[in-house]
């Protein structure tokens, strides 16, 4: 997703090539996290304006690679790169585009006016920022970007043009801003108005600052300053008691602020990950929700608005060993295990903005437009190929019932086989993580010749399909680099889910079914950690798996694609031979695969088509098979009468899928990891990706 880096320099001269050259360092180490364009913001002004002391701040901005940012950089006639400061903030984004394309404009910085006053750069979402935009537009404010974070560098501009008083800090003017916000954020401000100093905070996202100094720092614990009754600051010492009076703490006071002593030269970076600043310092000290970090005169210190119980007094200087690569993949061994434990987040930001578990609300901007007429359409063709077209059939059953429309699934390469008879009154779906799958885009362009409306449900802005397809839905998943797609899937299930509801949102009949289905969605991303906890136990069935030659799963109705999709999983990562199989299939034929040395896995749940699991469950172990059961946690008849069972959570039916697939992915993870595959080396996907971690890693 996107990233951020921040560098301060404190009595540590620097030209703005130097500066320059770090901002740019810290996006290319951010790039492996996928964007779409970058941009840094500088003070501005060539030597003899910096003489005369004219301050600006210079944006430059970029669509593209951080290389493309670099070369635009160099081709500025009115860079001076040998103007020497000081003292000196550069704050530098890679974006990856949520709200408005991949562009210059929609980058960022972005900032509050033409002269720059304040910029600030972002990762998140700002769910009430229509609300936001409107109020500042009613106050005169014109917007140039598409952004949500534009109103955020605004709101600062209006806070400090409506300030109470003229000495207000760069921090509260800052708590002012957060405070106004809703959804996800990590920010850094610079200003026209206080040079030389940095505010940063977050809210559900990563920030963290890295402390450089050849001299000895005041402390090794920051404390927390909050906000008193009168609106100044109060320490609370380590002790854990207030100060009793609301008293405001000297701003050098040893005990309120980390800085070099005696005043000395200090580089600090911000940073929404890791791997950008150890490569200038490992003494780091990692922000918490509501913090707010503030660097002035060179002197760093961490603001809260109010103290809640259990708040820890301090942030503590940390040290960090890790090395680059393990901290890019976070505490994971590979990205592919990165992705599956990223899966509660993952289908929340799926469903950011767009579920309102409140009033049991659908709202898909990229579709709003257009369902009007997907209502009317014919039938509904989902085309995808491999995990994509899995998270089709996953989802069909649930489309049937609340579309009431014929629905197909198709693989995009057979569909182009047989030349399929597309219509004007068809919807076609393309879903595709990365949105540029050959026989996906080729299906895609013979629909639109045949005059079918055309849908995307794709997780890269700017992809090929979601440029070409009429409509569609960004699944927001962010980027999924590991080779195996796992993230992706769910997400796409969720997406397809949402679909689902808003077809049927005005048909009072299913108002109860749409209700249970979206609270639901709410409890999705707790029950998913509960599926993750599982992650030991399916460690040790891998150990007792991985030698074996194939792997058979089986289920029907909403598992049937739980199956096909575990099944592509093993196969892919770990070589191994496994077979999806409809369980009311069985008896035709697959059950002859089935003995007391075949490793079945099955999977049951407590839905429509429980009996006929049950069914299937008897005839394996009629043939002594031993069969693994994924099932439901409180289903006791079949914990009774199997002998190993993986026991999930309930959830409603038309989202179990969800849940069953995790055990799936982390079986074929384990079982590749034993088989002895790096899976951290299955990149085949991301070439340009591995080669820059080999430079990183070669540095
Ligand atoms: C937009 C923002 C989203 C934000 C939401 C808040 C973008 C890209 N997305 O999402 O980050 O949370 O506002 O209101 O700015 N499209 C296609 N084909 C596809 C996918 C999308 O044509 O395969 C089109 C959509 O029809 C739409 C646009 O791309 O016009 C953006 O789609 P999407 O991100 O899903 O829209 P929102 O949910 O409104
Ligand atoms: C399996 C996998 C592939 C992709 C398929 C389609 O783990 O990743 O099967 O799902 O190649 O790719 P997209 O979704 O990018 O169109």
């Amino acid at each position: 997703m996107c990233g951020i880096f921040a560098y301060l320099n404190y009595h540590v001269p620097r030209t703005r090539r130097e500066i320059l050259e770090v901002l740019i360092k810290g996006l290319h180490r951010l790039e492996y996290r996928g964007y779409d364009s970058a941009g840094v913001g500088i003070d501005g002004g060539n030597s003899k304006e910096w003489e005369t002391n004219s301050k600006s701040i210079q944006l430059i901005k970029q669509t593209g690679k951080v290389k493309a940012l670099d070369e635009e950089i160099h081709r500025q006639q009115d860079v001076d790169l040998d103007v020497e400061f000081d003292v000196h903030l550069g704050i530098a984004h890679t974006r990856w585009a949520t709200h408005g394309a991949p562009s210059p404009v929609n980058s960022h910085p972005q900032r509050s006016d033409k002269n720059n006053e304040f910029i600030v750069i972002h990762n998140g979402i700002i769910t009430n920022y229509k609300d936001l935009k409107k109020f500042l537009e009613s106050k005169g404010y014109e917007f140039e970007s598409e952004t949500d974070t534009e109103t955020i560098a605004k709101l600062a501009k209006y806070m400090y043009d409506n300030r109470e008083s003229d000495d207000i800090t760069f921090t509260t003017l800052v708590e002012q801003v957060t405070q106004q916000l809703e959804g996800a954020f990590v920010l850094v401000f610079k200003s026209l108005h206080y040079p030389g100093e940095a505010v940063g905070s977050r809210r559900g996202g990563p920030l963290l600052i890295g402390v450089r100094s050849d001299h000895k720092l005041s402390t090794d614990h920051i404390p927390i300053l909050y906000r008193s009754c009168d609106g100044k600051n109060v320490v609370m010492h380590t002790t854990g008691k207030d100060k009793k009076s609301c008293n405001t703490l000297p701003r050098m006071d040893e005990d309120t602020c980390l800085f070099p002593v005696d005043q000395k030269a200090v580089e600090y970076y911000f940073a929404s990950d890791a791997s950008a600043v150890i490569e200038h310092t490992n003494r780091v000290i990692f922000l918490e929700d509501d913090d707010i970090a503030a660097v002035r005169d060179g002197c760093l210190s961490i603001h809260r608005i109010k103290r809640t119980a259990g708040d820890h007094p301090a942030r503590a200087i940390q040290t960090l060993q890790m090395e680059l690569q393990q901290i890019m993949k976070g505490n994971f061994s590979s990205f592919m295990q990165k992705e599956i434990f990223e899966q509660p987040e993952s289908v929340v930001n799926t469903m950011r903005g767009r579920v309102n578990f409140e009033n049991n609300t659908v709202i898909l901007g990229g579709l709003k437009d257009h369902i009007k007429e997907i209502q009317r359409c014919r039938r509904l063709i989902l085309i995808a190929c491999g995990t994509s077209y899995h998270a089709g059939v996953a989802t069909r059953q649930v489309l049937e019932e609340l579309t009431e429309l014929p629905v197909m699934v198709e693989l995009a390469s057979d569909f182009l086989d047989r030349n399929t008879p597309v219509f004007r009154d068809d919807v076609c779906f393309f879903i595709s993580q990365s949105g540029e799958t050959a026989d996906s885009l080729l299906a895609l362009r013979y629909c639109k010749e045949r005059g079918a409306l055309t849908v995307g449900i794709t997780n890269t802005v700017g992809s090929s399909i979601s440029r070409e397809t009429d409509c569609g839905v960004h699944i927001n998943a962010g980027p999924e680099i590991g080779v195996a797609s796992t993230k992706a899937y769910t997400s796409q299930f969720v997406a397809l889910i949402m679909f689902a509801l808003l077809m049927c949102d005005d048909r009072i009949s299913v108002q109860p079914r749409r209700r249970e289905i979206i609270q639901g969605l709410k409890v999705l991303p707790d029950l998913i950690k509960e599926v993750l906890s599982l992650d030991e136990e399916i460690q040790k069935l891998a150990a007792e798996l991985y030698q074996q030659k194939s792997v058979l799963i089986m289920g029907r109705g909403y598992h049937y694609a739980t199956c096909l999709e575990g099944a592509l999983k093993i196969k892919e990562i770990t070589y191994m031979h496994s077979e999806g199989i409809l369980a009311g299939e069985l008896k035709h034929g697959p059950l002859a695969l089935v003995d007391k040395l075949m490793p079945v896995i099955m999977i049951i749940t407590r839905d429509h088509t429980y009996t006929k699991c049950q069914n299937a469950l008897q005839q394996v172990v009629a043939r002594q098979g031993r069969p693994i059961v994924i099932c439901d946690k409180e289903d006791n008849e079949t914990i009774n009468n199997s002998s190993r069972t993986i026991k999930v959570p309930h959830c409603v039916d038309c989202l179990q899928g969800i849940l069953s697939v995790i055990p799936l992915q982390l079986l074929s993870f384990h079982l590749a990891v034993l088989r002895g595959f790096d899976v951290s080396l299955l990149h085949a996907r991301f070439h340009h990706f591995l080669t820059s971690l080999m430079c990183i890693l070669y540095l």
